[in-house]
């Protein structure tokens, strides 16, 4: 099984730690040990302070599972498989499909979502979003029209990266019983859940929804605690969590202790974390909405109901990779070109969940000014 590279980590891996600025980036801000262990009570510090640094509960930390499921209607702990979250994506996959087997998946989309079935020797379709004048869109009788009688799984991302997108809850459980009517495993990441700009915005987990379900979440993104690398599986088919757990053993076996209490922290209180995410990223799109409208139509965007990402269409005969590839080298901006995420089209990702935004978008705009005036 031969992985093609993983493009935008590729990318990540090249510019992230050396460009000065960025606007692209899919977390918000994260937080820094000090400002997550404000939050702890005094109880979970003292845990936190003195904690046996051994081997972990293979199914993770029994407190943060259950942490977990009461964010989610109708789950039990044990229905919740601790991962790393990338660790989630290729367990789902390499436990339940084989080669051969029909995926529809998301597109575009994070690459290992689709790409480790790939590997695999799976046939993807790819249910392909739309731009209008209003928005991006996906469309449902699209996604019933791809579904075939041998379908394995259905893979889907809402928040979507790198669109934002969130579709309506309507729409969200129109999808669900397609899954279910077509008897296929739905693979939910809802990694960008908990970030909703509005609380009745948020759609059900597919977990809560669909018994094949199997739903990804974590911290790294609207929690701002990427550092960690907590993420769950979450499924109420009891084969299915069989399946993902065996696996596990020949990935991490088991999770970080520290990590695990710093997680517990950071859950119990989530909402003050989200709304923390929410506040930057409202700030954030109040900045790039002016920051872009500014410069004639040269952009265009749809900035996001939920999540921390967006893209952004450079309305220009300059192709977005030469535009990215002068911003870092020239302007010492990373710019990520939605071509890295394998998506055709003159777009790039905006990061909206950074402090740094506007700061970059300044440098930015000195570059953008040299280049189109
Ligand atoms: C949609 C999606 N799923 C999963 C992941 C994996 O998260 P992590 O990098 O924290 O493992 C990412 C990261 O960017 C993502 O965007």
């Amino acid at each position: 099984m031969k992985y093609a590279p993983f493009e935008i980590e590729r990318f990540f891996r090249q510019h992230e730690f050396s460009a000065p600025y960025g606007i692209s980036s899919s977390d918000c801000e994260p937080l820094t040990l000090d400002e997550l262990l404000s939050y702890a009570s005094p109880q979970r510090r003292e845990q936190f302070e003195t904690m046996w640094l051994g081997y972990t509960e293979a199914q993770g930390h029994p407190e943060l599972r259950a942490q977990i499921a009461d964010m989610h209607t109708g789950i039990d702990a044990e229905h919740v498989i601790e991962v790393v979250p990338e660790e989630g994506i290729f367990l789902t996959l390499n436990a339940l499909l084989k080669a051969g087997d029909h995926v529809v998946a998301i597109a575009p989309s994070f690459q290992s979502l689709w790409e480790i079935a790939r590997a695999k020797g799976c046939q993807i379709s790819f249910w392909q979003q739309q731009q209008t004048e209003t928005g991006w869109h996906f469309d449902i009788d699209e996604l019933e029209a791809l579904i075939r009688p041998d379908t394995k799984m259905l893979i889907i991302n809402f928040p979507h990266n790198p669109s934002g997108y969130l579709p309506s809850r309507a729409d969200f459980e129109h999808i669900v019983e397609l899954a279910r009517k077509h008897d296929v495993i739905l693979f939910s990441d809802e990694i960008y859940r908990f970030s909703e700009h509005e609380p009745e915005l948020r759609l059900p987990s597919a977990c809560e929804l669909c018994e094949r379900a199997v739903v990804l979440g974590g911290l790294s993104k609207c929690f701002g605690l990427p550092g960690l690398r907590v993420g769950w599986l979450i499924t109420r088919d009891g084969d299915i969590a069989h399946e993902l757990q065996e696996l596990k053993s020949y990935t991490t076996i088991c999770g970080s202790g520290p990590s695990e209490i710093l997680a517990l922290i950071g859950l119990e209180n989530w909402r003050a974390l989200t709304q923390r995410t929410i506040d930057i990223v409202q700030a954030n799109i109040a900045v790039s909405r002016e920051f872009f409208g500014r410069f004639d139509g040269l952009f265009w965007a749809d900035y996001p109901r939920a999540g921390t990402i967006t893209l952004v269409e450079l309305r220009s005969d300059v192709a977005v990779n030469d535009f990215a590839e002068a911003a870092v080298g020239e302007g010492g901006v990373m710019v990520l070109p939605a071509s890295v995420m394998l998506f055709d089209g003159n777009y790039f990702r905006l990061g909206l969940g950074r402090r740094s935004l506007p700061h970059a978008l300044e440098h930015l705009e000195q570059f953008i000014v040299d280049r189109f005036n």
